[in-house]
């Protein structure tokens, strides 16, 4: 990590709360949190301290009440429609507890989504696609229809699908949540390949102390700060 540049993504004095009819939820109060470039970070710590809440922030899929966030220096937070939606194709990988798969469509189907919608060329997106199911041990199976395919294959596709465009970021919600311990190391472990081989930055909410461990960098909400374990 060289704190000397500018980081990939800053966040800077963001709160965010939820309402509910009794009461206000305080999950961020002017809170700060720089993330440079090929990082790895977990984030961690009890359920409902608000760690998916911001993830979603991170990733464009949810808005703080106040503050800024900057992306390599961009105000992302003036981004709209279109703009916002080709910025979270182009550079934001997600990967969710639960896959979001496109049911009836085959592995490489699915994986060759971000690339269609980033009106790349056919032919070169289903070659990206292609190269990505095998780095996931799914070469052989680009043909299946996802619901025929296994919890753990599912959700090593829905990690092809976010890696393919090759993100500047990928953010994982709990990714191995429903996963058994095999197929959990597999995908940790070429989460924190790509990490090293693309720079690819990794931001992992988990509650798996193996994943949290292989993490350069620990963090966890607490009085609405993002802070250091
Ligand atoms: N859209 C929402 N509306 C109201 N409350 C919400 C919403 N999303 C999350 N919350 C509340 O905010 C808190 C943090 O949620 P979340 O970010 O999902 O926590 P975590 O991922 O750490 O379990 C929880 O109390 C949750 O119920
Ligand atoms: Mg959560």
């Amino acid at each position: 990590m060289d704190n000397t540049q500018t980081p990939l993504i800053k966040i800077e004095s963001v709160s965010k709360n939820f309402h509910s009819k009794t009461s206000k939820i305080e999950i961020l109060n002017n809170a700060d949190f720089d993330i440079y470039k090929g990082e790895s970070i977990a984030v961690v710590g009890a359920s409902g301290i608000g760690k998916s809440t911001l993830l979603h922030i991170i990733g464009t899929l949810d808005k703080p009440d106040s503050g800024n966030i900057f992306f390599q220096g961009k105000d992302l937070l003036s981004y709209k429609g279109e703009q916002l939606a080709n910025f979270r194709n182009a550079k934001i990988g997600f990967v969710f507890q639960f896959h979001y798969l496109l049911q009836g469509f085959s592995a490489i189907e699915n994986v060759m989504m971000p690339g269609l919608i980033a009106n790349k060329k056919k032919k070169s997106v289903e070659k990206s696609a292609l190269n990505m199911l095998e780095r996931v041990g799914l070469s052989l199976r680009y043909s299946h229809r996802v619901e025929d395919l296994s919890g753990g294959e599912q959700q090593r596709v829905a990690l092809a699908r976010a890696l393919v465009m090759k993100p500047k970021v990928l953010l994982a919600d709990e990714p191995t949540g429903n996963l058994d311990q095999k197929n959990s190391e597999s995908v940790h472990e070429l989460m924190n390949e790509l990490n090293k081989e693309l720079g690819m930055t990794l931001i992992v909410v988990t509650h798996n102390n193996k994943l949290a461990e292989m993490m350069k960098r620990k963090v966890t909400l607490m009085d609405g700060n993002i802070v250091p374990v």
